[in-house]
């Protein structure tokens, strides 16, 4: 999170102990500004935003607010789907009879969308897929697949948490009906903020599972007035809006959305897509295993070192690796035995030379030194 980031959270905190009042303080507009952003970043506009806590409650709700019945089905790759999308799913089996229809990853480790293709039917109503798969870092051909899911009226609901601020996500043109993001990644603010976007008319021909004042229109009427009965829900994805915002979390993701667009997301995207070819192509020299990139197509700005299925031993080299880049400052996330390097636009040149000649020095440890260093 940028430094300019933890200021702006830090003047909304200052507002609060002031007892800054919500009608008249400018602090608790970072909510309307950065719905607005966060539309622009993907080509959408503010009405088909609604906030939300995290990716997964994104993925929820829309799940959560389809006119499920028995007999329906959902296709999911859950071999490298986020956990997260696919329970999301088992409960909707669970509570409305729903198929969960798996379908496995191709052999490249990528979303596989010529098989979805061939396993949508007529009683198929969404497909669930990353735009960067978490678990092996494959991105998703996902204007071909919005284009076949628009043309058969499915629903395409993607996971944007690992590209959505690096990778260029043009939501129309690509034919997503719905995306699901979280502040903390690639979005550079902290926790407890997403953004979930649903096609305008799509969102209004929906009725959200939850509903709440801020869900419903009354003009500019006082949040505590009682409108009736009758209401009218609110234009687009804003009728998926319900009680208070996160206004320090806006506060912060305001200064980091300014960062990132100042910066563009194409520009980005060139640029983390430079250095994630730079570090695969010095990874695969020294030997190690990638399970990323392995397709051009496919290649993202996420580097994964390690092996599909990792045996124990796989487990215990993947751990003393990352532990060795700990200690000389190069942060991994470790997953599933896997060691995954993820590029923003602060990564540089030197950094992906840093982690090859700490790759190197680690090669060449004795077997038994490893697990010391
Ligand atoms: C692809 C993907 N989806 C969902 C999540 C969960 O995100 P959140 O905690 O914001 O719900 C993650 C977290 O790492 C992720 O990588």
């Amino acid at each position: 999170m940028p430094s300019a980031s933890r200021t702006a959270a830090m003047a909304f905190y200052d507002a609060a102990v002031l007892g800054a009042p919500k009608e008249t303080s400018d602090v608790f507009n970072a909510v309307e500004r950065v719905r607005e952003k966060f539309a622009r970043l993907i080509g959408a506009t503010a009405n088909e935003v609604t906030l939300t806590r995290n990716v997964t409650e994104g993925l929820n709700m829309m799940i959560a607010s389809l006119d499920w019945k028995p007999g329906d089905n959902a296709i999911v790759c859950s071999d490298i789907e986020h956990p997260n999308g696919v329970y999301a799913l088992y409960n909707m089996r669970d509570r409305h009879g729903i198929e969960v229809r798996f379908v496995s990853a191709t052999a490249d480790y990528a979303m596989p969308v010529e098989t979805i293709e061939k396993r949508i039917d007529k009683h198929t109503r969404v497909v669930v897929a990353s735009s960067v798969t978490f678990a092996t870092g494959a991105r998703t051909a996902l204007a071909r697949l919005g284009e076949f899911c628009r043309r058969q009226g499915v629903m395409l609901l993607v996971d944007g948490a690992q590209s959505v601020g690096a990778l260029d996500l043009p939501v129309h043109a690509s034919h997503v009906d719905a995306l699901a993001v979280g502040a903390s990644k690639y979005l550079c603010g902290p926790y407890g903020l997403g953004f979930l976007f649903i096609r305008r008319e799509l969102a209004e021909s929906m009725r959200p599972a939850y509903l709440g004042r801020y869900s419903v229109d009354l003009g500019d009427a006082h949040e505590g007035v009682q409108g009736g009965e009758q209401y009218q829900l609110m234009p687009g994805a804003r009728r998926f809006d319900l009680g208070s915002y996160n206004y320090a979390a806006a506060s912060a993701v305001d200064a980091s959305l300014d960062i990132i667009g100042a910066a563009t997301v194409p520009a980005i995207e060139k640029h983390v897509m430079n250095l994630s070819r730079k570090l695969d192509a010095g990874l695969r020299a020294t030997g190690l295993p990638l399970i990323s990139g392995s397709v051009a197509d496919h290649q993202s700005h996420l580097v994964i070192v390690g092996t599909w299925i990792p045996t124990p031993e796989d487990l215990q080299l993947m751990s003393e690796l990352s532990a060795f880049y700990a200690a000389r400052g190069i942060r991994v996330s470790e997953r599933m035995g896997r060691l995954r390097f993820s590029f923003h636009l602060y990564n540089t040149a030197d950094e992906v030379d840093a982690v090859i000649t700490a790759t190197r020095e680690w090669q060449k440890l004795p077997l038994l030194a490893k697990a010391s260093s």
